[in-house]
């Protein structure tokens, strides 16, 4: 069986980190997220994979994946021109997959259960589509599937106004050969997108074997910025272990399962886990709270943070309480020494600020 990375797409909903960088290369817990997919297909036991790329982010996405060869998976890249759907991208990848069995996963989604032994329901029970499904108080945000007691899925809608079910398709499908046929079949939605939910559907129509899973454990889709951070929290809860391993001062306390890389220098400080700090980074005078993720080199002054996610190589200088934030990657947050009430802002397109 191969395996499909969708690893395109233009990432809207987190500008601006992703006016320069892939989505799925934004770190959780200082790891990309693409990262946690390529390690649950490979414990999977799957070989190959198509990963589908965007020209704007391609490069980014290649030299991720080859670093360090991580992983023991053959990988082709498959260039999606422009994010047309889900169902274009399967398209696109057509002479990649051939007539093998495959599974597709999106790569902005992180599920804390993996994937591993699914394929084998998969093929043994000879479905043309097995999905999984996560239970969401919000089902109008998502496609919904509704299951009969069988597990078969009787009916996929995408973005209900009155959802018929609280089922959301997870970004993890199964599919057999026979999803190209329906692909043919189908028509562009509204939104001009070839989407994955009616090509299901029209796999219904034609007799298809289509079953769905609920997920008991942790699934995140990783689009927004509170989502984002959500996955950080639960990442940092599900996965840190205490490793302190840099250089931390007599002044200085760590409590709790703190992870911190190579070189770090923490002085007259407090890092309160779950935390990582990355390679390199100081802490200087600071207090670090729950939650948070430091990227590597990056700087942190006589500051306050908490429940945050800030990128490789920024600077933190002098701030009372960041929390809840998102901070893209050489950005510097630094209040002024005079009392002043002026703020001096230099912010990209799309940038967020809450004072
Ligand atoms: P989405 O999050 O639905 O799409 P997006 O990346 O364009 O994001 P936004 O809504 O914020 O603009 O896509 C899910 C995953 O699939 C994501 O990893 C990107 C990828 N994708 C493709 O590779 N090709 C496509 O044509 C689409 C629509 C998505």
């Amino acid at each position: 069986m191969k395996a499909l990375v969708l690893s395109g797409g233009k990432g809207t909903r987190l500008r601006p980190i992703t006016h320069t960088m892939a989505k799925q290369l934004v770190p959780v817990a200082n790891e990309p997220i693409l990262g946690y997919v390529f390690q649950h297909l490979e414990d999977a036991g799957i070989k190959e994979v198509g990963v589908i790329v965007a020209p704007e982010t391609q490069e980014d996405v290649r030299a991720f994946l080859k670093e360090g060869k991580r992983w023991k998976l053959k990988v082709t890249y498959i260039l999606q021109d422009q994010p047309l759907g889900l169902a274009h991208a399967v398209k696109t990848a057509k002479p990649f997959l051939g007539d093998s069995p495959f599974v597709m996963y999106l790569g902005d989604n992180l599920l804390a259960e993996g994937i591993k032994g699914y394929r084998e329901r998969f093929l043994e029970e000879k479905l043309d589509a097995f999905l999984f499904l996560k239970e969401v108080d919000n089902p109008s945000s998502f496609g919904v599937a509704v299951l009969d007691k069988k597990g078969r899925i009787t009916k996929l809608i995408e973005k209900p106004k009155n959802p018929p079910s609280n089922l959301a398709l997870v970004g993890i499908y199964f599919f057999s050969p026979r999803i190209h046929e329906a692909i043919d079949r189908i028509k562009p939605s509204a939104r001009g997108e070839l989407e994955i939910t009616d090509a299901i559907q029209e796999l219904m129509n034609m007799k298809g074997q289509v079953k769905g899973h609920k997920l008991e454990g942790w699934w995140l889709d990783t689009g927004k910025k509170d989502d984002f951070l959500a996955a950080n929290t639960i990442v940092l809860d599900d996965y840190v272990k205490r490793n302190v391993c840099g250089q931390c001062d007599a002044q200085s306390q760590i409590i709790g399962r703190v992870s911190l890389g190579t070189g770090v220098k923490v002085v007259n400080s407090t890092i309160r886990g779950p935390v990582v700090i990355g390679e390199e980074a100081e802490i200087i005078d600071s207090f670090i709270g729950p939650y948070t993720t430091i990227g590597p080199h990056t700087r942190v002054f006589h500051s306050v943070v908490e429940h945050s996610v800030i990128l490789n190589h920024c600077l933190i200088e002098n701030i009372p309480r960041l929390e809840d934030s998102l901070i893209g990657r050489e950005s510097r947050v630094i209040l002024g020494q005079k009392q002043s009430k002026a703020l001096r802002l230099l912010i990209g397109d799309n940038g967020v600020v809450e004072v």
